[in-house]
């Protein structure tokens, strides 16, 4: 008896360790005004344990590459809509993809990532083989994050030099999807 609870744990446990997120809405108005964002944008690099709640994370990434209109375009333009980039989700409680139609976070891996919250920008060099556009295009995404972050009262750094091996294994990624930046957000330290 106490054998088959203790089994039914594990694998209720392992069910859960395993599982996709959930997302609740992105809220699309809010924080500072713009202009106080731009004034007061900054990298800020020292950040605490405290998470994320699932509503800024949901803010956060809609705002980062969200949909932003019912034909599909997102929060940051891509050079004629080819949409190659995609949000690599690092979370303490494992590593993830951003599934911006469905808003929910789809299980990569169950490795867990330092700090509050990391998103990779990631690369798929097969819809878009020029890395001048991959880049100029992430560019958008990470001044969208710096902008969000700076209004909502998180810091936040936009990184090209990171563990791109640990990053892309956490996310289990195939050779033509790669790391080309990673941005980290969190609240102050
Ligand atoms: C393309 C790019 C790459 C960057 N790479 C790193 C990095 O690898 N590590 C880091 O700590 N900061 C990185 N930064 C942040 C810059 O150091 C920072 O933006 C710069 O010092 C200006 O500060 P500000 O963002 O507060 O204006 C990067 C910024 C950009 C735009």
């Amino acid at each position: 008896m106490n054998k088959a609870i203790i089994l039914l744990s594990l694998i209720l446990c392992g069910t859960l360790a395993a599982a996709d997120i959930k997302l609740p809405p992105p809220v699309k108005e809010g924080g500072m005004t713009l202009r106080k964002s731009l004034a007061e944008r900054r990298t800020r690099r020292a950040f605490s344990d405290k998470p994320l709640s699932k509503q800024m994370l949901s803010d956060l990434l809609w705002a980062a590459n969200g949909i932003s209109s019912k034909d599909g375009r997102r929060t940051a333009p891509t050079a004629r809509n080819i949409q190659e980039l995609e949000l690599g989700v690092l979370l303490p409680e494992g590593a993830f993809l951003y599934d911006a139609q469905n808003n929910k976070l789809i299980r990569r891996s169950a490795e867990p990532n330092k700090g509050p919250v990391t998103i990779a920008i990631i690369w798929d060099t097969g819809k878009q083989p020029k890395k001048e556009y991959a880049a100029v295009d992430s560019g958008f995404i990470g001044q969208n994050i710096y902008l969000f972050a700076t209004a909502n009262g998180l810091n936040s750094v936009f990184k090209a030099t990171f563990n791109r091996k640990s990053v892309t294994e956490k996310l289990k990624l195939e050779k033509h999807r790669q790391v080309i930046y990673v941005h980290t957000v969190g609240f102050p330290k």
